[in-house]
């Protein structure tokens, strides 16, 4: 994480001006992380080597962990990768939405092989998010983006947590509020179709286009990647975590979910409600690495529709730290 100026971090509102602005630092090769309906994005122009490496170098990240390419459409994606059927029938089910398809790079693609991190294959989103939307029609350009945070950290769902972690290491942050979703897109591939990585789109959802349950690779942690930044300890608060807890240890903040769990420090959905639960976990994490307690204790959640992304960020934040 060295070599990185410090400098001063805009705070912009997510109006036409502040979306005008973060188009434009976007343009002069800055980085500005933005809202989408997942998680904040870190952008930066993907088909500038200048900004793509300085993404790297904000987040700390490991430069074999891909990076995603966003655009505004399915046409500007089509410029980038090349769509077999399945991934058409995929991107007109599911985009725009919390859904990334890693596909073939297209000739003439353009962007800089940071990006890929030298893969044959790109990882591309259309988000829904409206201000993601607005941003990317502004650039009119593909904007590579990560989730908003130091590598290994918490991913932002609010602006507050971006600059929590990334303040004085990039140009702005553009202040759309909480993101409705709360994880990230789901991964697929479609050469064969395998689910890489459980997000925000179920892999129920995904089955009802395939017509069956997308293939869950078995992955090999810290290689090169075929499916990436599956790195075991990840999303990680400062405090121990521990997982499945009906009974939590003294002096422990017990995460709840659903209705039976009284003198819970926090409950990610009272109702037992997983689209709830996904919404207000990585805040619900941030809140609670800042409170008095030995550890975070979280009680079960269901590993069916938005609780396998849930279970696998929580599964994370709980494995031992490398
Ligand atoms: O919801 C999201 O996906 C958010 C928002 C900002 O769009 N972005 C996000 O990016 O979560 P990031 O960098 O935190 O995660 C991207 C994941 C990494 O696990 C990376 O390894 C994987 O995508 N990835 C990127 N390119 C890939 C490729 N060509 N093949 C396989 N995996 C790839
Ligand atoms: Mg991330």
């Amino acid at each position: 994480m060295s070599g990185q100026a410090e400098q001063q971090t805009e705070r912009l509102r997510a109006d036409a001006d502040g979306i005008a602005r973060a188009a434009a630092l976007l343009q002069g090769g800055g980085l500005v992380a933005f809202p989408t309906e997942t998680v904040y994005g870190l952008g930066g122009l993907a088909r500038n080597p200048q900004a793509v490496a300085a993404i790297y170098g904000a987040k700390g990240r490991p430069s074999f962990n891909p990076l995603i390419a966003h655009v505004a459409d399915i046409a500007a994606a089509r410029r980038i990768a090349r769509f077999d059927p399945l991934a058409e029938r995929l991107a007109a089910a599911f985009w725009p939405g919390p859904l990334t398809l890693v596909l073939p790079l297209a000739q003439g693609h353009g962007l800089a092989p940071g990006v890929t991190a030298g893969l044959d294959t790109v990882a591309l989103r259309v988000p829904a998010a409206p201000v993601a939307q607005a941003l990317l029609r502004a650039v009119d350009a593909p904007v590579a983006a990560p989730s908003a945070n130091p590598s290994g950290r918490i991913s932002p769902t609010r602006a507050a947590h971006v600059l929590d972690g990334l303040d004085g290491r990039i140009a702005a942050v553009l202040d759309g509020g909480p993101c409705p979703v709360g994880v990230e897109s789901t991964i697929l591939a479609t050469h064969p179709p395998r689910l890489l990585r459980a997000g925000g789109l179920s892999a129920e959802d995904v089955a009802r286009v395939l017509g069956a349950m997308p293939e869950t690779p078995h992955v090999v942690e810290d290689s090169a990647p075929s499916a990436p930044g599956q790195l075991t300890s990840h999303y990680a608060p400062r405090k121990p975590v521990r997982l499945n807890v009906t009974e939590p240890e003294a002096g422990a903040l017990w995460l709840g979910f659903g209705p039976d769990c009284p003198g819970a420090a926090l409950n990610l959905s009272d109702r037992a409600d997983l689209a709830e639960a996904a919404a207000s976990l990585f805040d619900a994490l941030h809140r609670l690495d800042r409170l008095d307690g030995t550890r975070i204790d979280v009680a079960p959640i269901p590993d069916h529709g938005l609780g396998a992304a849930i279970n696998d960020r929580l599964r994370r934040a709980a494995a031992p730290r490398g």
